[in-house]
């Protein structure tokens, strides 16, 4: 919050800082220190596209946060967390909905192997 303040004084446009925001109270409080002008989000959209209503009437106070119930990263292989968020991407795509039964282990999995399958449907189009 301290560099995104010094960014903001620096700036006449608009600042938006994304990373790790999931409460209100936390949202709000960098609001209030003029530490940002948009709050950012990405992760939890992912899981719940709608969640910024609920969030906004007062019916949540905290924005979805699954990945903070992931093993520790240095316990997995590298890029698991956020090759289960693009599997979940791609579920939300083929069936406009999650796919929150795949533990992060199969997500990142099935995101390789989809990533595969594709790239070899491309190279047999290149020929
Ligand atoms: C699936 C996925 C794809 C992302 N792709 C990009 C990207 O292309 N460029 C980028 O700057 N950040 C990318 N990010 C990082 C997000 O923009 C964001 O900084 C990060 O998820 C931290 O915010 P969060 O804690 O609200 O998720 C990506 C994140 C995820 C989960």
């Amino acid at each position: 919050m301290e560099y995104a303040k010094e960014i903001k004084a620096a700036l006449t446009i608009p600042v938006m800082v994304t990373g790790g925001f999931r409460t209100v109270l936390i949202m709000n409080d960098a609001l209030s220190l003029s530490a940002t002008d948009l709050i950012g989000m990405g992760r939890p959209f992912i899981i719940d596209p709608a969640f910024p209503k609920a969030l906004l009437v007062g019916e949540i106070e905290s924005a979805p946060a699954i990945e903070q119930t992931f093993p520790e990263s240095e316990n997995l292989p590298r890029g698991a967390v956020l090759n289960w968020f693009c599997y979940q991407l791609t579920q939300l795509g083929e069936h406009s909905t999650v796919d929150l039964n795949a533990d992060v282990q199969q997500g990142h999995q099935r995101y390789l192997a989809s990533i595969e399958l594709q790239t070899n449907k491309l190279l047999k189009i290149r020929g």
